[in-house]
């Protein structure tokens, strides 16, 4: 990716290690903004049109407020049903239209290959907040960015990795997209855990083999003491034919206090995507971890709203005139830190 400025982004085929690391680096100049410090207007004027034709909170919500908090306004679209694509309207329509009314668009739609499809009638970029079971690229640069800072405290990088990615490891697009991004730094080793029917797709474990990355298969939590991070993933029911079908799989890999002391050593950072599914059958991140230090996944949901800004800023041009456009705050803030 030789530059943002008016690109889509899709999928993380598009980075190299350069680009990751160019979004880390203007990530981290958000934070003040972020943290409500300052205000910036630098997108006065500009509009996001927020296209969720799937179930989602936080990624459409940080979208929005990533975009808000440059300064920009946004327009949502929310659920196939309340959309002209209802009414049999095609992705290349859609997009010819709503490219019209905004200068750049987040879009996140259930089946695989439709934000691409859709970035083909786009004039204005495109950003993937969700193909399907397929990839979900900026969760995979929040996901990096949070394993990045979580794992600076002990003066690590992100060579040299130890991953344990467990649940549905078929259908979850944030572990294809996590997995294939961890594949441009060094020395990754990945233990993938799931059961058989839900295991990484084989163009993923290709990919990690391929760029020489140790690749580790198991049905059942182990070998995984060495773990620095245990990402743990949901049952994504909406892609099975049914219930029932979930349901033979929810509550497979539990994990909570004990089974963390039992299985990781002590300083293994527990990370998540969200929503976790927190009913009795499921629960697989379990609210005895809620306070435990390395439990990040609100990290991982604050880091979101960063890392989207600097995808704003680098897709529209404006990463370096931030600051240009600062104003003071006036209101009441709780001085949250990110
Ligand atoms: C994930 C998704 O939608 O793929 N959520 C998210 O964007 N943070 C994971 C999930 O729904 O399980």
């Amino acid at each position: 990716m030789s530059g943002f400025t008016g690109q889509h982004i899709l999928s993380v085929n598009q980075f190299d290690r350069e680009a990751v690391e160019k979004v880390f680096s203007v990530a981290d100049t958000m934070r003040p903004y972020a943290n409500r410090d300052k205000r910036t207007q630098v997108l006065d004027g500009a509009i996001l049109g927020n296209l969720f034709f799937e179930a989602s909170t936080r990624t459409r919500v940080s979208f929005g407020t990533a975009f808000n908090l440059l300064g920009g306004e946004v327009r949502e679209t929310t659920g196939m049903s309340n959309s002209a694509l209802a009414k049999g309207e095609s992705l290349y329509d859609t997009a010819r239209v709503l490219s019209g009314y905004s200068d750049i668009i987040a879009m996140r739609h259930p089946q695989a290959g439709s934000v691409s499809e859709f970035a083909q009638g786009s004039r204005v970029p495109v950003i993937n907040g969700g193909d399907g079971a397929n990839e979900h690229p900026t969760q995979a640069l929040l996901d990096l960015y949070t394993i990045a800072k979580e794992r600076a405290a002990s003066g690590a990088g992100i060579d040299n990795l130890h991953i344990a990615m467990i649940g549905d490891l078929k259908y979850g697009r944030t572990v294809h997209s996590l997995a294939k991004m961890l594949t441009l730094f060094s020395n990754v080793q990945f233990t993938l855990i799931s059961p058989k029917d839900l295991a990484m797709p084989d163009s993923v474990c290709d990919a990690i083999e391929n760029a020489g990355h140790t690749l580790r298969i198991s049905e059942q939590l182990e070998g995984i003491v060495e773990a620095d991070i245990c990402y743990q993933t949901r049952i994504q029911e909406e892609r099975f034919s049914s219930q029932d079908e979930a349901n033979k799989y929810r509550g497979k890999f539990r994990l909570n206090q004990q089974i963390y002391t039992q299985h990781f050593k002590s300083q293994t950072v527990i990370m998540h995507p969200l929503p976790r599914d927190s009913r009795a059958e499921a629960n697989e991140l379990d609210n005895d971890l809620n306070l435990h230090p390395n439990l990040a996944i609100f990290r991982q949901t604050d880091n979101g709203v960063l890392v989207r800004m600097a995808l704003f800023a680098l897709t529209l041009g404006v990463e370096d005139k931030v600051k240009d456009f600062d104003r003071p705050v006036h209101w009441y803030t709780n001085k949250r830190t990110i």
